[in-house]
């Protein structure tokens, strides 16, 4: 029998190309990095020539200014919808309603979606958020001071689901962007070695997975099964935590594995990557060792002058 054709989108296989990318035209040139307070742009370059930069600032408002089509692979994690305060105007993840949130992010992919190139790939990991509705503030944790908010709205009453319902958070970007015209290739189960301990979770399964969604600007983009065949795994990804937050910094930084993994299969060897909520800089840094450039965007200053120390260290190394 001849086998029928998949119904499904048709990827093109590129394999390692040599020709080095065009870097991108920045409008300020790269500094040398050491971080002034009050500084909201650092760049450098390692020693093999493969530069980085670093933008302090709200992400859609920074990606404005960088030209269309000039990332080959956006690694990212935003906030999660009330689950840290990272303690800077303007942040995101802290919406009084759920659609305000969802809005939020579309409207930061919106614009991932400008810059990244046509054969481009997005990978965004997502966690979810339950509605407690209980009126009053979560309690202190005493663990981490980045969670001692006031009254949240998903404490508040009125948040328009029932108490203690998984809020459906990530799917309900996912759906969001798919509306407004990103191609969703790959839901993947990013499934925590160890599950996270929620020690007041008595009646439900604590939880052990995130979604990382997978998403291509147009049909045809860059794929290399090779990192999926090495790993044996498909859409279930099994990776440790990561084990400690840097120098106290509380991001929610995500493993390392985990960006290695997707740079791996989506973004070829030499490519540009962008993370639009840098963070710590840990996309940043696993572009770099594995041979791309990158770029990073946050809105805190703590992350940005940790990030260009981090990277300024790295790039005398490598
Ligand atoms: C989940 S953390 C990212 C952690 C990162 N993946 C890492 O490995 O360290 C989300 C980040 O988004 C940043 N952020 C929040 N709102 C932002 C905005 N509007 N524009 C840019 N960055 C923002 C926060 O400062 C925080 O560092």
């Amino acid at each position: 029998m001849i086998p029928m054709p998949s119904p499904e989108l048709s990827v093109k296989p590129v394999r390692k190309k040599k020709i080095a990318p065009p870097s991108i035209e920045f409008e300020t040139p790269l500094i040398p990095l050491v971080a002034e307070p009050g500084q909201d742009t650092w760049g450098g370059h390692t020693q093999n020539r493969l530069e980085y930069h670093i933008r302090r600032g709200d992400s859609v408002q920074v990606m404005k200014t960088l030209p269309a089509n000039s990332f080959d692979c956006v690694v990212t994690s935003p906030p999660y919808y009330w689950q840290r305060d990272y303690d800077v105007e303007g942040q995101l993840g802290q919406e009084k309603t759920i659609n305000e949130f969802v809005s939020g992010i579309a409207n930061v992919m919106d614009e991932v979606k400008r810059v990244l190139a046509t054969d481009g790939v997005l990978f965004l990991n997502l966690g979810d958020t339950y509605y407690s509705g209980k009126g009053e503030p979560k309690g202190p944790d005493r663990k981490n001071k980045a969670r001692r908010m006031g009254l949240r709205a998903v404490d508040a009453s009125g948040l328009g689901v029932p108490r203690k319902t998984a809020i459906g958070i990530p799917w309900r970007v996912a759906i969001e962007m798919i509306t407004r015209g990103w191609t969703l290739r790959s839901p993947i189960i990013w499934q925590r070695k160890s599950n996270v301990p929620e020690p007041s979770a008595k009646d439900r399964p604590w939880r052990s997975y995130e979604m990382l969604f997978m998403f291509s600007k147009s049909p045809r983009y860059f794929f290399d099964r090779t990192g999926l065949t090495e790993a044996r795994e498909e859409d279930i990804w099994q990776i440790s935590d990561r084990a400690k937050s840097s120098e106290g910094l509380h991001s929610a930084a995500f493993p390392e594995q985990l960006v290695q993994r997707c740079l791996q299969v989506g973004c070829r060897p030499g490519g540009r990557v962008l993370d639009p909520f840098a963070g710590t800089g840990t996309t940043l840094r696993v572009a770099l060792t594995s041979g791309r450039s990158a770029t990073g965007i946050d809105l805190s200053p703590k992350f940005c002058e940790y990030m260009a120390k981090s990277l300024a260290e790295l790039s005398s190394r490598i």
